[in-house]
C-alpha cells in the first residue's frame, strides 16, 4: 500500500479527556479547601477515580464529594485544612504513582494512621524519594523492601503526626513533580516555611493551584517556598460561579498530535488542550523536526492555559532533545520514539533515567516497542538512540508490561504504518488515564 492509498482525513477532535495530573489535585485541593467547588471535564479515568474514592473514604460523610459521570464534573465540599477523618479501610491508588506520592504528602501529616497501596505494579515503585522529605519533616511512614534493592515500597504504613509537619529545606535530587508536590502538600500543614529548590524545573501544577487557591506559596526562579499560614479557598469565575473546567490533557493529545504527522493525507484540530509549558514542550520538540504545528490559545475562565491544535502531515527530521526539556516532555517519549520511527535521521534521548522508574521500565519497553516493529534502536542506561526508518512495515507482536503509554503508543503506529496486523498485549492499562482512546482512534480507520 502506498501513501496515497491513505484515504484523506481532516477532523476535529473536541473530546480529549481532561487532564489526569490536574483531576488528581483537583480532588485534593477542593477537599481541603474553606468552601465548595466543582470541576468539569474531570477526568473519568481509573487513576483519577481512585484518587476520588480515596478522598471519599477519608470523609466522615462520604455523600459530601459526588461525581455527574454523564457530564464528567465532580462536586466536592471542602471541609478545611483540618477536616479530614481516618479512613476505616486500606486505601488502594491502583496503578497510579502521581496518586500514591501526592496524597501521602497529605496523609503523612493528619492526626490519624492511615496505610495506603496499590496493584503489583504500584508496589514496585520506588516511594524513597517520598519517604525521606516527609521523615526530615517529622512524618513516619514505613513501607516494604524488595530484595537487592535499596528503596521503599508500597504499602506504605503512616503514623498520625500530633503538631503537624515542621519546615525544611530541600534541594530536589531527582527533577520531580510528584516528590515537589508530596513536599508542598505536607507544608500546608505547617505553620512555618518549607523551601524547595529544584536543579531541574519538573512540572508546575502544584503550584499553580496552590496560588489560585490562595495558599501562602512564592515561587523565585528554582525556589519555591510555602506554608500553611493561609486557609485555602477555590478561586470563583468572573462570572461568580466556582466551578472549574479542567483543560484537555496534553499527554492524551500527544498520541492524536504524532498520529496526524506521521499518516499521510491528514490534518487535525484538538481543541481545548492544556498548554502550560512545563507540559506542552512536545510540540516545539515537534516542530524542531519540522512539523507542522499551529497553536491558538483560547481565552477562557481557567487557571491553566489552554487551546487549540493544528496538526497536519509532515516530513520528520530525527534530533538530538536538549536535555534541559526531559521533565517536560517525560510522559510523551514513548510516543516521541514512534514518531522518529516514521522520520529520517537519528533521535537522541539522554538523561532520561526517570522513565525506568515509569508504570514500566519505560527505557526497556520503548526499546523493545520499536524494535517490535522492526526499528533500530540502542538502549542506553538514561536514554536510546533511535535511527528512524521511515515508518514501520510489518506485523508486530507489543507486550505493554501494563504500561497505559507503551500500549496506546503501539497502536498509533499500526495506525500510520502499512496493512499492518499488530498484535498489544495488555492494552486494559489504557483505561488508567484515556478510556476513550480506542474509540477515538476509529476515526482513523
Ligand atoms: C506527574 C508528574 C510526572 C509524570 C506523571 C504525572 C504529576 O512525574 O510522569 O505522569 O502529576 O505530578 P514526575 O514526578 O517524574 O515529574
Amino acid at each position: 500500500m502506498s501513501n496515497t492509498n491513505f484515504k484523506r482525513i481532516e477532523i476535529t477532535i473536541d473530546n480529549i479527556p481532561g487532564d489526569k495530573s490536574i483531576s488528581h489535585r483537583a480532588i485534593i485541593l477542593g477537599s481541603l479547601a474553606e468552601n465548595s467547588s466543582a470541576y468539569s471535564n474531570f477526568l473519568f479515568s481509573e487513576d483519577c477515580l481512585n484518587t476520588f474514592n480515596i478522598f471519599r473514604e477519608l470523609r466522615s460523610d462520604p455523600t459530601t464529594i459526588t461525581k455527574n459521570d454523564a457530564n464528567k464534573t465532580v462536586f466536592i465540599k471542602g471541609l478545611g485544612l483540618n477536616g479530614l477523618s481516618q479512613a476505616k479501610k486500606i486505601l488502594d491508588v491502583g496503578n497510579s504513582g502521581t496518586g500514591i506520592r501526592l496524597i501521602t504528602g497529605i496523609l503523612a501529616s493528619q492526626l490519624f494512621d492511615t496505610e495506603i497501596t496499590g496493584d503489583s505494579s504500584i508496589q514496585k515503585r520506588p516511594m524513597k524519594r517520598i519517604v525521606d522529605p516527609l521523615t526530615q519533616m517529622g512524618c513516619s511512614i514505613k513501607g516494604q523492601s524488595l530484595e537487592g534493592k535499596n528503596d521503599i515500597y508500597p504499602p506504605l504504613k503512616i503514623t498520625g503526626i500530633s503538631d503537624g509537619p515542621t519546615a525544611i529545606e530541600y534541594k530536589m535530587p531527582v527533577a520531580s513533580a510528584q516528590v515537589k508536590s508530596a513536599i508542598l502538600f505536607a507544608s500546608l500543614f505547617s505553620r512555618e516555611t518549607t523551601t524547595i529548590i529544584e536543579k531541574k524545573p519538573s512540572r508546575n501544577h502544584t503550584e499553580i493551584m496552590l496560588k489560585a487557591f490562595g495558599a501562602d506559596i512564592t515561587l523565585n526562579g528554582n525556589i519555591i517556598t510555602c506554608s500553611g499560614k493561609n486557609p485555602l479557598v477555590a478561586p470563583t469565575q468572573s462570572t461568580g460561579e466556582n466551578t472549574l473546567t479542567i483543560p484537555s490533557d496534553f499527554s492524551s493529545a500527544a498520541f492524536f498530535i504524532v498520529l496526524a504527522l506521521i499518516r499521510p493525507n491528514t490534518k487535525i484540530t484538538l481543541k481545548n488542550i492544556g498548554l502550560n509549558p512545563t507540559r506542552a514542550t512536545l510540540i516545539d520538540v515537534l516542530k524542531d523536526m519540522g512539523a507542522k504545528i499551529n497553536v491558538i490559545e483560547n481565552e477562557g475562565n481557567n487557571i491553566e492555559p489552554f487551546g487549540d491544535i493544528i496538526v497536519e502531515t509532515s516530513a520528520l527530521k530525527n534530533i538530538t532533545v536538549d536535555e534541559k526539556v526531559i521533565p517536560f516532555i517525560i510522559d510523551e517519549i514513548p510516543i516521541l520514539a514512534v514518531a522518529a520511527l516514521f522520520s529520517e535521521g537519528t533521535l537522541k534521548i539522554t538523561n532520561a533515567e526517570e522513565l525506568r522508574v515509569k508504570e514500566s521500565d519505560r527505557i526497556e519497553t520503548t526499546v523493545a516497542m520499536i524494535r517490535a516493529m522492526g526499528g533500530e534502536i540502542s538502549e542506553q542506561p538514561d536514554g536510546f538512540e533511535l535511527i528512524g526508518n521511515n515508518g514501520c512495515n510489518k506485523e508486530f507482536e507489543v507486550d505493554s508490561h501494563g504500561d497505559h503509554r507503551i500500549a496506546m503508543s503501539a497502536y498509533i503506529a499500526s495506525k500510520a504504518g502499512n496493512e499492518l496486523q499488530p498484535t498489544i498485549n495488555n492494552s486494559d492499562c489504557i483505561n488508567t488515564s484515556f478510556p476513550t482512546f480506542l474509540e477515538l482512534l476509529c476515526q482513523f480507520s
